[in-house]
């Protein structure tokens, strides 16, 4: 029974580590992919390190930006940084256009085999976030592609504020997809062991219980009974002085 516990608890572990994202049934690599596709979830934070223009205080607060050191206001910060923060709101991540289009291009290019179908529901569940709380984009990413007319000239290099559409740093890009594949492929192996510990600890013992049905001979059966039932899973501790202290060792059957 041990076995069966430890089976559970690792099937409901995995599911429990996502307590924090959008919630989701199912056993992790079996049902779906933790990050699918990972195409798509490469472009997710690919732009990071570059500023996005938000008006809302939250974007701003606690950010550390020069705007901040200047009384409060992003107004105040040199001209070029105003209004852009690498650390913009879910808010204003949903409502920005350059966000937008630059996250659609980025799938658009990268996952040239997925569905389409299967890309909006990605976008709609992650594009802004992983979180549920996060508002959904203000644009389908049909729509925020429809809006790149062209591709776009130039790339998001580290820092380079995002004022339109641009291309992601290949190798940042690169880097995510490689370390989210390698992820998906460990947390299904993962899924996949569970599961065998889990119905070989179920299974097992039903199949074995069913031999009683089995028309075995007598004496097959009492030679069964005695090698694999009744058998003590630690022989030289029967008659042992062990014995005097943990009492007779489990037997197979017990055990
Ligand atoms: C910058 O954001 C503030 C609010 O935080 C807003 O009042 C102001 O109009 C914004 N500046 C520009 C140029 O949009
Ligand atoms: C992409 O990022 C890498 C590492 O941060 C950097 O060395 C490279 O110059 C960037 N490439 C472009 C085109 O910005
Ligand atoms: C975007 O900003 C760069 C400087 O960071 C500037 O050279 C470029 O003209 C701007 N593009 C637009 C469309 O505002």
């Amino acid at each position: 029974m041990h076995l069966l516990n430890l089976a559970i608890l690792s099937l409901v572990g995995s599911t429990d580590a996502w307590q924090a994202g959008r919630p989701r049934y199912g056993l992790v690599g079996f049902s779906f992919y933790l990050y699918d596709p990972p195409c798509a979830s490469a472009c997710q934070g690919v732009f990071r390190k570059n500023p996005i223009f938000c008006t809302d205080a939250a974007s701003f607060k606690g950010s550390g930006t020069a705007g901040m050191s200047h009384g409060g206001s992003p107004m105040e910060s040199s001209d070029t940084l105003q209004n852009y923060t690498t650390t913009p709101s879910a808010a204003c991540l949903a409502a920005s256009e350059d966000f937008l289009t630059s996250e659609a291009w980025c799938i658009h290019e990268k996952c040239t085999d997925i569905h389409i179908w299967k890309l909006e529901k990605w976008w709609e569940n992650y594009v802004v976030g992983n979180f549920e709380s996060d508002p959904p984009p203000s644009l389908s990413y049909g729509a925020a592609l429809a809006l790149v007319t062209s591709k776009p000239s130039y790339t998001c290099a580290k820092g380079i504020n995002m004022n339109g559409t641009c291309l992601p740093n290949e190798s940042i890009w690169s880097a995510r997809f490689l370390a989210i594949d390698k992820y998906n492929e460990v947390e299904n192996q993962h899924e996949y062991f569970g599961l065998v510990v889990f119905l070989t600890s179920i299974g097992l013992p039903i199949v074995l219980s069913l031999f009683r049905f089995a028309p075995f001979s007598k004496r097959w059966a009492s030679t069964l009974n005695g090698r694999i039932i009744y058998t003590s899973i630690h022989r030289s501790w029967r008659n042992s002085f062990v014995v005097a202290v943990f009492d007779q060792p489990p037997t197979l059957g017990q055990a």
